[in-house]
């Protein structure tokens, strides 16, 4: 059976290999400094005629290959109970609304039932946080959506200091692209790649975590593609220019990353993250299409750390339900030793008259909840 199947993979990779190099050529020209993928067969399924017999009692089912969210869509690993890839499409209009992650909890996916489900309780004090894939920060536009994305589904056991520093400078950094650029598409994932050790053996190695086993990735993944507007300019006129998308790999070590790296240090080649996840990523990108690499045309540059806390204080100023919490927040700026920018004042005097009115009109609570 395998024989047959190789046999017929060869045969038929001479006549698909010309269409698919084209594919390769244009996927991996900017990132071109490895060889390229040697990529000869499409997968053709077997005839189910030749399967009813082997497969009388049922093919091992691993559950839908796409589970589709609001705002996200994941493949799911009932195996290590981490999504193995989360997608988002971002546009201006998802990153705008009221929705805030105060109003979400991290809840076990409904649609994921034991033993395949990972649970709050396999992450407490476990030592890991719990790593948004497709982050919340993206949902703004709807409660609904926000709430979604706080699915364990979506959801890797990821260092804190990770979490909360650097991995979140890339995600600000993916929502700044969709100012640029009408379109950012992203997937995120985990990875456990290999390391070397003693007697040049090389090891897959990863912690599990609580009673359901939840796989800890050793890598986290992004792969960013971006739009690009016509070169001329003209966006009159789209039928003498092909599209042109701008495309970034990068692979992130799970561990607390230093302020000073840069995103750029964890670029790699589509075909390296392609290799390492397993995964054949853009598979829907046509020949015509011509790719570009997103450091060259977008330089990659994340906010810097001291920006980064600017940010918290200000989602915390939206956060806040009262007048002592918005004081306590603006507070955090002098023990941070930060200046605030006139954006964040004029949130911070806002949010002032906003809780001033409200707490004009409800009387004093007295009970706590
Ligand atoms: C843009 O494209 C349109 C349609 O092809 C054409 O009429 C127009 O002259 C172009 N403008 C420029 C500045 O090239
Ligand atoms: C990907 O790149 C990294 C760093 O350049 C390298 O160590 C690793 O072996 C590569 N992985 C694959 C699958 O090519
Ligand atoms: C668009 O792509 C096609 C197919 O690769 C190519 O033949 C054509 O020259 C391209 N057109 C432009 C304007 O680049
Ligand atoms: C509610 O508390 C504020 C501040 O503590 C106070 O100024 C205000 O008079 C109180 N309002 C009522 C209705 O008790």
């Amino acid at each position: 059976m395998a024989a047959r199947f190789f046999g017929g993979g060869f045969a038929s990779g001479a006549v698909t290999s010309v269409a698919l190099y084209s594919l390769y050529a244009y996927v991996l020209k900017p990132f071109n400094t490895e060889p390229r993928l040697k990529r000869t067969t499409k997968e053709v399924p077997p005839k189910l005629e030749d399967s009813k017999d082997i497969l009388r009692y049922g093919a091992p089912d691993r559950g839908p290959d796409v589970r589709y969210y609001s705002n996200h869509a994941l493949s799911y690993d009932r195996s290590k109970k981490t999504p193995l890839w989360v997608a988002e499409h971002i546009t201006q209009a998802d990153l705008q609304g009221p929705a805030h992650r105060k109003h979400s909890n991290f809840v076990m996916d409904p649609n994921i039932q034991a033993p395949f489900a990972s649970q709050n309780s396999d992450y407490k004090r476990s030592g890991w946080s719990r790593g948004h894939m497709a982050p919340a920060g993206d949902n703004k536009y709807s409660q609904a959506a926000m709430d979604e994305s706080f699915y364990l589904s979506n959801i890797v056991p990821q260092d804190v200091n990770n979490n909360g520093n650097f991995w979140h400078r890339i995600e600000i950094y993916c929502r700044s692209l969709a100012k640029r650029y009408k379109d950012v598409w992203v997937i995120t994932g985990p990875l456990a790649l290999p390391t070397l050790e003693e007697g040049g053996k090389k090891y897959v190695k990863y912690e599990v975590i609580g009673k359901n086993n939840v796989a800890v990735p050793t890598h986290l993944y992004k792969l960013i593609t971006v739009v690009l507007p016509p070169v001329d300019g003209n966006k009159s006129d789209t039928s003498s220019t092909n599209e042109t998308v701008a495309v970034g790999a990068f692979v992130v070590p799970n561990e607390p990353i230093p302020v000073e790296r840069h995103l750029k240090d964890f670029q790699v080649s589509l075909e390296n993250l392609t290799e390492s996840a397993g995964l054949h990523f853009l598979s829907n990108l046509q020949p015509s299409v011509t790719v570009r690499n997103l450091c060259d045309v977008d330089s990659c540059k994340l906010i810097t750390q001291q920006q980064l806390q600017l940010h918290i204080i200000g989602r915390r100023l939206e956060g806040a339900t009262t007048l002592p919490k918005l004081e306590d927040s603006w507070r955090q700026l002098e023990e941070w030793h930060l200046e605030p920018d006139d954006n964040l004042w004029q949130l911070y005097q806002r949010r002032r008259v906003e809780l001033e009115e409200t707490s004009k009109q409800k009387p004093n609570r007295t009970d706590s909840i």
